[in-house]
């Protein structure tokens, strides 16, 4: 049983693209919870347009849950599925907080610019507190809405490094099908319009379920 949490104190980074294609893809072969700890809920209406458009495709099972029920309710809750992926909403920092203290492993989705490397201070902040009550928590930066061809991404990267961040291998590519998908309530694999994109979200689903050191 791994709980996920998609975090960051950024808004617009793509915790919820990121978070609704893990669950989904989790969901395929076990039974998997996705909480939308976030009042604006994205997540819960990716999740109800999937329920029109695709009933009969695995989903991850939907719930809302904000601030401290993120850990109070969601623990307990999370107990009867496989796997859980936490949806943690932006500014929410009690939400935040919670989804921290909740999961095994966080993954922080990030731009490449040099606002997503300052706002990363932040995020990373609220990491260490939560270590305190979660020592075993383990975290992992996401690259995502990047164009690979431009010297951004290559700062970034760097940046990484010099700051000894650990980074997913897997970067996600600024790409139409993303924006589609889940306006569909499905992910960029149902939607099948780029291979690309289906591809490199694969990649991040095997290496995210892979063992994090
Ligand atoms: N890789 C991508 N390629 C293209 N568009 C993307 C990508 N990732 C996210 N987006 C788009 O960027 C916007 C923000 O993404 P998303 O809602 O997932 O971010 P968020 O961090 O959950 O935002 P919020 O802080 O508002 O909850 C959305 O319009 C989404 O479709
Ligand atoms: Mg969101």
């Amino acid at each position: 049983m791994t709980i996920y949490a998609v975090v960051n104190s950024k808004g617009g980074v793509g915790k919820t693209t990121i978070a609704v294609h893990l669950a989904t893809l989790v969901a395929q072969t076990s039974r998997t919870l996705l909480i939308d700890g976030d009042p604006q809920g994205s997540a819960a209406s990716w999740a109800a347009w999937r329920r029109d458009y695709l009933p009969d495709a695995p989903s991850p099972t939907t719930t809302c849950l904000h601030e401290k029920a993120i850990l109070n309710e969601g623990r307990p809750l999370a107990k009867g599925f496989d796997h859980a992926v936490v949806d943690a909403g932006g500014r929410d920092t009690a939400g935040l907080r919670s989804a921290l203290l909740l999961a095994q492993r966080a993954i922080i989705p990030v731009g490449a610019s040099q606002l997503d490397a300052a706002a990363l201070t932040d995020i990373l902040t609220l990491v260490d507190m939560a270590r305190d009550y979660n020592p075993d928590l383990k975290v992992r930066v996401l690259l995502n809405r990047i164009d690979p061809r431009t010297r951004d991404t290559t700062d970034m990267v760097s940046f990484l490094t010099e700051q000894k961040l650990a980074a997913l291998k897997t970067m996600i590519i600024e790409r139409v099908a993303y924006r589609r998908s889940v306006g569909d309530g499905s992910t960029v694999g149902e939607y099948g319009k780029d291979k690309a994109a289906s591809a490199e979200m694969q990649s991040l689903f095997e290496e995210v379920s892979d063992s994090w050191q």
